[in-house]
């Protein structure tokens, strides 16, 4: 596995492999890797002659400095782990390569972002927005693997990719879980073992909603129940449950028939923050 440290480096890579006709994966990451990330990649290899997979803690897409700062960095052990999964080059840059000088340009994705992550978070689907665009500009690849954990992420990078015709196929992988529920996360390290022992009651929560949505209930009767239930979890508060399309990701009040219903919510436990989501086809 070669390690990338520049733009110019990883050109240099990707212009070569297009030239010998070699399907290009890439795999945007902010490392410390865990199961979900290395499925990813590992999808990637089973479809790309190459998998390029970046490891970067892009500042621009944190509101909160402490989080950015907290943020776990390992990229020693990441390095390890990429290989055997079928990473060909990581690309691991430092601020000043990706931000050689602050960007400027501002993305709005409209109503998209005006919900869930977006309105909790803002200023974050521009960074995610911008750190995306120079990754497809400078690795040019064939296919781009995204986790549907970010379920939101996904459907902005799907509008970015077709309001600036990057000439890539974008895969949705779907989320990855502990045995017991919880969703692999490189923020679940940060938690106490008391927040860890919690932690799956979010999946559990969400599957009931699902039954819920399933059985006709309203969306802010199912938001009231996911309220009822997490408000009993110790250190735990919650940030927002969204009944949404699943599409659109616009709320949903009722009327599911046909529809595929998203269910997505962030939590704090014991000071992480946490986010999750279920996709309900309801027939
Ligand atoms: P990060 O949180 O490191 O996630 C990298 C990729 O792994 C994302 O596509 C994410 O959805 C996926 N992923 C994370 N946990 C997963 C899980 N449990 N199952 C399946 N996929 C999972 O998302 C980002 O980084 C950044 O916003 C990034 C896209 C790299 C831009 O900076």
């Amino acid at each position: 596995m070669e390690i990338l440290t520049t733009a110019a480096a990883l050109q240099a890579y990707t212009e070569n492999c297009r030239r010998t006709g070699q399907q290009i994966g890439l795999v945007p990451t902010m490392g410390a890797l865990h199961e979900g990330h290395l499925q990813l990649v590992r999808a990637a290899a089973a479809e790309c002659d190459v998998v390029i997979a970046s490891i970067f803690v892009n500042p621009t897409q944190f509101n909160n400095p402490d989080d950015f700062r907290l943020y776990p960095r390992l990229p020693e052990a990441d390095a390890v782990m990429l290989a055997p999964a079928g990473c060909t080059a990581l690309f691991l840059p430092s601020v000043a390569e990706m931000y050689p000088r602050p960007a400027v340009v501002q993305f709005d994705f409209g109503a998209l972002e005006r919900v869930m992550e977006g309105e909790h978070r803002p200023g974050h689907f521009n960074g995610v927005a911008t750190v995306v665009s120079k990754l497809f500009h400078l690795s040019r690849p064939h296919r781009a693997y995204f986790g549907q954990k970010d379920f939101q992420q996904v459907a902005i990078v799907r509008q970015l990719i077709s309001d600036l015709t990057f000439d890539l196929e974008l895969v949705a992988f779907p989320t990855v879980r502990e045995p017991d529920g919880l969703a692999m996360s490189s923020r679940n390290r940060r938690l106490s073992p008391e927040a860890r022992a919690q932690a799956p009651r979010l999946y559990e929560c969400l599957q009931a909603a699902a039954q819920f949505v399933r059985a006709g209930q309203t969306g802010p009767a199912v938001q009231a129940a996911v309220r009822g239930h997490l408000a009993a979890v110790p250190d735990l508060e919650l940030e927002y449950i969204a009944v949404a399309d699943a599409d659109t990701l616009q709320p949903l009040t009722e009327n599911y028939t046909g529809r595929s219903v998203v269910l997505c919510l962030a939590a704090h436990l014991g000071g992480v923050r946490l986010i999750d989501n279920v996709v309900v086809g309801v027939e």
